[in-house]
């Protein structure tokens, strides 16, 4: 079994790509799996090429983020885009960007395990959807549910881990980069350009 868990049952199961996408997208606007569907503005899916080899997984949506409807549009995800297209040459056309949890924990605190429980088949179904090539986990939520693990991105960052049928490649959330700068940066950099390896992109 992934570490993931099972995909969402229902009509999505059945559809491919960009058609399933939709149809997911769709259930998950009107999810009244956990709490955080009474505080939302609402539900931050994903957005991105639906046949993506590369997918960033991120942990849950901020206060802008809950806003705009879309993942990574604070100051955390304009460090995340510059960081790409300087290490991977690449913008969002070109990549899928989606949390663990879709609805936004009030006060921004942590999601709790059943939060991430209760959300974890819409993460399942993406992944088997999109079926990327690498996927890049940003911190620690992302990181121990996709490799399965209770260790903290410090410990597993570094390298790259088999997963279902994709290469993971951890790294640091991009606001712990925000936070620290210097050295977080610049392992996030090396850790970019490991998930850029790993596609075979050259430019
Ligand atoms: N932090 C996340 O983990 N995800 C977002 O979408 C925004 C900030």
């Amino acid at each position: 079994m992934s570490p993931v868990g099972g995909a969402v049952g229902g009509p999505a199961g059945g559809a491919a790509g960009g058609s399933g996408l939709a149809v997911l997208a769709d259930e998950a606007a009107g999810c009244i799996r956990c709490p955080l569907s009474a505080t939302r503005t609402q539900v931050v899916f994903g957005v991105g090429d639906p046949s993506a080899d590369l997918m960033f997984v991120g942990e849950a949506p901020g206060r802008d983020e809950d806003l705009q409807g879309e993942p990574f549009v604070g100051r955390s995800g304009r460090l995340l885009d510059r960081l790409v297209a300087e290490e991977m040459g690449v913008d969002r056309s070109r990549f899928y960007i989606a949390n663990v949890v879709k609805c936004r924990p009030p006060d921004n605190r942590d999601p709790t395990a059943a939060e991430i429980t209760a959300c974890r088949p819409y993460l399942a179904s993406q992944l088997e959807l999109i079926a990327p090539v690498v996927v890049v986990s940003l911190g620690n939520f992302a990181t121990r549910l996709l490799l399965g693990t209770d260790q903290g991105i410090t410990k597993v960052r570094g390298r790259s881990y088999p997963v279902d049928r994709f290469q993971l490649v951890p790294t640091y959330h991009p606001a712990a980069a925000l936070r620290s700068g210097g050295v977080v940066v610049a392992e996030m950099r090396a850790d970019l350009i490991r998930a850029k390896q790993l596609l075979g992109w050259t430019t």
